[in-house]
């Protein structure tokens, strides 16, 4: 038994979603008198777990030992993926207080008084009614901000947890997204990102009942005053239907950027990992995407070392990178996931080849990255201001392309400064301001 906890901190690993949730269950702790404090002080320590690759999994025990160095023993949570696809396994590897699943964390208050007293606290149930409603509403945010509109996986790649993790695929009501999209403006944001495991999957009908797709929901979100910025992601090829690329040819607050992530340029990789779209098919909606927005920055993931994967396959990757030219990407060394089809596969390849073939790889996107940002030189555009850079008077953003922008000039954070855009380095670029409008 512990007392009940006076102040909380939520460490959040993995992906954006998890940062979003990890937003909410600070605020729904805040919403019951919890104040924030640094980890190694906090009474309650919630850790927002990422179960993608081991590596990400384990970090979750090492992490917890951390939290109990020098005797200390503060009432610790495990949520996130790690809580729903490892349950009661965390209670007994690690003896945490609570562990509470991504569908269920409305109910995190509960489980940690449940805890206080001494009694099991664990909730890694997948409700039919959602847990957005029981959510306290937006107050504080930075100027970008998140919004989980899409949750939840059928896909079903071969190597992936998430749609165990996550539960299947679920759209969010379009009254309650543009709801929180307005609390969100109100509370500071300028830019509004949409999230989803396959955020390009939302469906829901709109206030007259009618049903409408992601861009219809992008089309409302850009009425929204005061809202500056609309970006998506992750989306799925397969979901890619022709509204949404036209929207971004029309909606002017729908950022010139494109997450696709494509995993492999091998067609018999594709198909081994399920990935229901072929190499061309997914090169064909890259091009129909050019086709209305010559100028969209593209990111994709790759996995290198799948099972299987040959010299020849892997090759096919790189050419495929090359044909693209991406202006930004993720890629991850294969990570064999328990209770998925791929962790069984014959053909595991070897950590050195997936060492090698990640460097690889990586090297080409460093160099397509450092070429898109060069590509940039000499255009203007806006950005928007997010923090103080290291140097006086140097602030930081981000350009529409989402590449990272720094800049001199008296500035707060949340302007929006048209610049132009006069050296690249391969990470980042600089802006100078201009009083011209962007061209
Ligand atoms: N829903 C998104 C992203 C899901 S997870 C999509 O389908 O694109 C984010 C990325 O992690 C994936 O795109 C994939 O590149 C990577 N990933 C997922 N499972 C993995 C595994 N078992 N090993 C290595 N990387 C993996
Ligand atoms: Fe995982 Fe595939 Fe679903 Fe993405 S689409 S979350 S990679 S199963
Ligand atoms: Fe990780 Fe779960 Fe996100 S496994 S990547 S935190 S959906």
């Amino acid at each position: 038994m512990k007392p009940a906890p006076k102040t909380y901190h939520v460490k959040s690993f993995g992906c954006q979603m998890n940062v979003y949730d990890g937003e909410r269950m600070a605020e729904l702790m805040s919403a019951e008198g919890l104040t924030h404090a640094e980890a190694s002080e906090a009474d309650l320590v919630v850790l927002n777990t990422c179960h993608i690759r081991e590596r990400a999994t384990e970090k979750v025990y090492s992490d917890i030992g951390r939290l109990r160095k020098h005797g200390r023993k503060p009432m610790i949570a495990v949520a996130g993926c790690v809580a729903q696809a490892e349950g009661q396994e965390i209670v007994r590897r690690a003896k945490v207080d609570v562990v509470v699943g991504p569908q269920a964390y409305h109910n995190l208050p509960a489980l940690v008084a449940s805890a206080a007293r001494g009694e099991p606290a664990l909730d890694t149930d997948m409700p039919i009614v959602s847990k957005f409603g029981a959510l306290p509403s937006r107050r504080k945010v930075g100027p970008s901000a998140f919004l989980t509109v899409q949750e939840g996986c059928d896909k079903f790649c071969t190597y992936c947890v998430v749609p165990y993790t996550r539960g299947a695929e679920v759209s969010r009501p379009w009254s309650a997204i543009l709801d929180e999209a307005k609390a969100l403006v109100d509370a500071g944001a300028k830019e509004i990102t949409l999230l989803g495991q396959n955020v390009n999957a939302w469906e829901g009908e709109d206030a007259t009942g009618k049903m409408q797709e992601l861009d219809g929901l992008i089309r409302a979100l850009d009425r929204v005053s005061g809202l500056r910025r609309i970006r998506y992601t992750t989306s799925h090829p397969n979901d890619m239907r022709d509204g949404l690329i036209r929207a971004h040819a029309e909606v002017e607050s729908l950022m010139p950027f494109l997450h696709l992530p494509v995993q492999s340029g091998s067609d018999r990789v594709l198909k081994a990992m399920n990935r229901s779209h072929g190499r061309e098919s997914y090169l064909r909606i890259l091009d129909r995407v050019r086709a209305v927005m010559p100028d969209i920055a593209l990111s994709g993931d790759f996995i290198v070392g799948f099972p299987g994967e040959t010299d020849a396959e892997f090759a096919d990757t790189l050419r495929l990178i090359d044909a693209v030219g991406y202006s930004q990407a993720f890629s991850f060394k294969y990570s064999p996931r328990p209770g998925t089809p791929a962790a069984d596969m014959a053909g595991q390849i070897s950590e050195n080849v997936m060492d090698e073939r990640l460097q690889a790889l990586q090297a080409a996107v460093n160099r397509d990255q450092a070429a898109f940002n060069a590509s940039t030189v000499g255009r203007r555009c806006e950005v928007l201001i997010e923090r103080a850079g290291k140097l006086p008077g140097q602030m930081l953003g981000k350009s529409p392309w989402l590449n990272s922008v720094h800049l001199i000039g008296d500035h707060a954070i949340g302007d929006i400064v048209t610049v132009e855009i006069t050296a690249a380095g391969p990470n980042s670029v600089t802006g100078v301001e201009r009083l011209l409008t962007p061209a």
